[in-house]
């Protein structure tokens, strides 16, 4: 056995991590139900995003949160429908043809109290309103756990889709407005469809649509070379684009746009394990994510490769601090290295824990079968 080998995680130690990033998920949750982003890091404090809030609640219902995920599913709920009037609105001027500015559409992140704060942020994202549907109906499914508590909510959170998933936003990352994002499209198109069950009439006829027309347009001039691409007609690839393979299911992971997307984000961003989120990525030097080593290992494992999955959380548990923290990203090797000062000066060092990080390594660990393994 080489020393590598001797010193890598066995699969118990793997389980108590995830033990503990329950734990730490769970005794960060605010009273509200809100999944806080990183309960210090300056940009982040006192915000919860439905991005991250919809993968963790999914991670924390995977691994037997039942409760936590059930409250963070019903502080969602609330937003949607206190802002019931918003998205009325918002629908009518789509159908009108005269769409609301940017900044009148939902914000990607909320206080814990449900407003929207007085920082400024790069607010306009739909991926997590898609992501959210997909989320609550695998928690429900996973724990027989009743939806109508949350249909009006549901019901909401599909109008504003439909109405607006043509727009341009900012992506997962919070960059290029301009663009329509295959990985939005994709967080929307899985969202739509995990909730069409639930729908009736009108409603479930316009979801059923977008669907199809999303998948259409995803295959007409969203790939490159047979990927899924970063936006609607670059080149590149992201590796937010592997949330569409898995966990998502928009396209199977061993059909040819799930292979090939693998293919291509495996080659050129993983490296050792640890993944980057694009190749021109400079935030904080542009390091490497354990959620997305997570994410990798979760559309490999899709894929029937579950050496490997086993490998990519073994990635991510190899960035835990001794207390058992999961980083938003790590810098053993870096993209553009001259760049992490800047970041780490404008908004001190990197985000520990990062929630998000934690409830990708329990989806995961649970979908590797770890559960019980401690
Ligand atoms: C990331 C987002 C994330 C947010 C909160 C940002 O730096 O780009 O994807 O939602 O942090 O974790």
């Amino acid at each position: 056995m080489t020393a590598v080998e001797s010193s890598a995680p066995t699969l118990p130690e793997l389980a108590a991590l995830a033990d503990t990033s329950l734990d730490t998920i769970v005794s960060l949750q605010d009273p509200s139900g809100a999944y806080p982003a990183s309960p210090t890091f300056s940009a982040y404090r006192g915000y919860s995003w439905f991005r991250d809030g919809a993968f963790i609640a999914d991670g924390v219902s995977a691994w037997g949160g039942v409760d936590s995920a059930n409250r963070f599913h019903a502080w969602c709920s609330r937003i949607l429908v206190s802002r019931r009037e918003q998205i009325g609105r918002i629908v009518e001027a789509a159908a009108a043809g005269t769409p609301v500015p940017d900044a009148e559409m939902l914000p990607t992140r909320f206080t814990f109290a449900g407003g929207e704060g007085a920082d400024e942020w790069w607010d306009f994202q739909l991926d997590g309103y898609g992501t959210w549907l997909w989320a609550v109906v695998e928690h429900g499914n996973r724990h027989a756990v009743e939806l109508a508590p949350w249909q009006d909510a549901i019901d909401l959170a599909v109008d504003y889709l439909v109405s607006s998933w043509r727009r341009p936003c900012f992506d997962w990352w919070e960059e290029r407005a301009e663009e329509v994002h295959v990985s939005t499209l994709g967080c929307i198109a899985a969202g739509l469809a995990a909730v069409g069950p639930t729908l009736t009439g009108e409603r479930a006829l316009a979801a059923r649509l977008a669907v199809q027309e999303i998948r259409a347009l995803i295959r007409q001039d969203g790939l490159s070379n047979g990927h899924l691409s970063k936006w609607i007609g670059s080149p590149e690839v992201d590796a937010s684009l592997l949330s569409v393979i898995r966990p998502l299911g928009v396209f199977p992971a061993d059909g040819s746009i799930g292979t090939e997307t693998i293919a291509a984000i495996d080659s050129q961003l993983n490296v050792d394990g640890g993944v980057h989120r694009y190749l021109a990525d400079t935030f904080f030097g542009g390091g490497q994510w354990p959620l997305l080593s997570c994410f990798l290992g979760l559309a490999l494992l899709g894929a029937g490769d579950r050496d490997r999955a086993l490998d990519q959380l073994r990635w991510a548990a190899s960035t835990a601090t001794p207390e058992g923290d999961l980083p938003e990203q790590v810098d053993r090797h870096l993209l553009a290295p001259h760049m992490r000062q800047e970041w780490v000066d404008r908004w001190g060092t990197v985000a520990t824990p990062l929630l998000w990080s934690h409830g990708m390594y329990l989806r995961l660990a649970a979908d590797l079968g770890l559960r019980g393994a401690a």
